[in-house]
């Protein structure tokens, strides 16, 4: 059973510009809710009850917005207004935070979580991603097949080729129609991609993934890279890619973010305030 999750919050947000520097990326709003509230409920309905959050010191809203506002409450209960206290209630799931001292990379931010974890095995969302699917939840795709193998699980998708460069790549080895044997992983391979299966941002991990990433070097863009340590790690246990079912959306693209918002909102009446 996988009860754990941590949720990288860290970055600046350099690819959501200007608005991101005063609004953090994970709060840009989807039909009223901020993005993070998505992974959060994926979180939830996949089984998940503790959640760390990694997050730099302009990410205090996030820490607001998972924390009760009585001044709020009690507005709207005075104001005859309770019917929208169900709009400002809290998501059941425990919340802990972290603060990355320095953006190193999104390796150093999973480090983070290391006593959060402790020894069993957990999950990683990033919240660039906001993954839609018909059937089971992206992450509880990827905690069933956790059940299976016991080892690490990695979420990919394939993608077009003058994409890969901005993704992890895997080299798999098919097992069977969407499972793979991650033979190698490439972070952001300028050219000669492994394959078109880039990982978006949903992971299972064993917890000795901690004891690869503490010794990673600096790599892609000077940063500790996440990828480096599930290589090193693919080197000595089996490590597998599953393919999600479902439709991802980076929110940081804008062509996406606005598909995103037409999917999940469509038309809908304004709340009666
Ligand atoms: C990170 C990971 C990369 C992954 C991507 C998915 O990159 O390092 O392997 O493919 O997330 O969104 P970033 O987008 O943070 O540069």
């Amino acid at each position: 059973m996988i009860r754990k999750a941590i949720i990288p919050a860290a970055g600046y947000g350099t690819r959501t510009l200007p608005i991101t520097k005063v609004l953090p990326k994970e709060m840009l709003p989807i039909c009223g809710r901020p993005a993070i509230d998505f992974l959060v409920e994926e979180a939830i309905k996949s089984g998940i009850e503790q959640i760390l959050v990694v997050v730099s010191r302009s990410k205090n809203m996030i820490l607001d917005y998972y924390d009760r506002s009585v001044e709020l409450e009690t507005y709207l209960e005075e104001k005859d207004k309770k019917h929208l206290l169900k709009e400002i209630s809290l998501p059941d799931v425990h919340f802990q935070y972290v603060r990355q001292q320095y953006p190193r990379g999104l390796g150093d931010a999973v480090l983070l979580g290391k006593h959060f974890v402790g020894k069993e095995p957990f999950a990683v969302l990033l919240p660039d991603e906001i993954i839609l699917s018909e059937k089971n939840e992206p992450l509880k795709q990827l905690i069933d097949l956790f059940s299976v193998y016991k080892r690490n699980v990695i979420g990919v998708k394939k993608i077009s080729a003058s994409e890969l460069k901005n993704y992890g790549v895997i080299q798999p080895e098919t097992l069977k129609d969407n499972q793979y044997i991650i033979k190698d992983i490439v972070e952001k391979p300028q050219e000669s991609p492994p394959s078109d299966l880039a990982v978006i941002g949903r992971y299972i991990f064993d917890s000795e993934i901690f004891r690869y990433l503490e010794n990673v070097k600096p790599g892609a863009a000077g940063e500790i890279q996440l990828t480096d340590a599930i290589k090193a790690m693919a080197n000595d246990y089996p490590s597998y890619g599953l393919e999600i079912d479902g439709m991802c959306f980076d929110i940081a693209k804008s062509s996406e973010y606005v598909a995103l918002i037409n999917h999940i909102c469509g038309p809908r009446e304004d709340k009666d305030l």
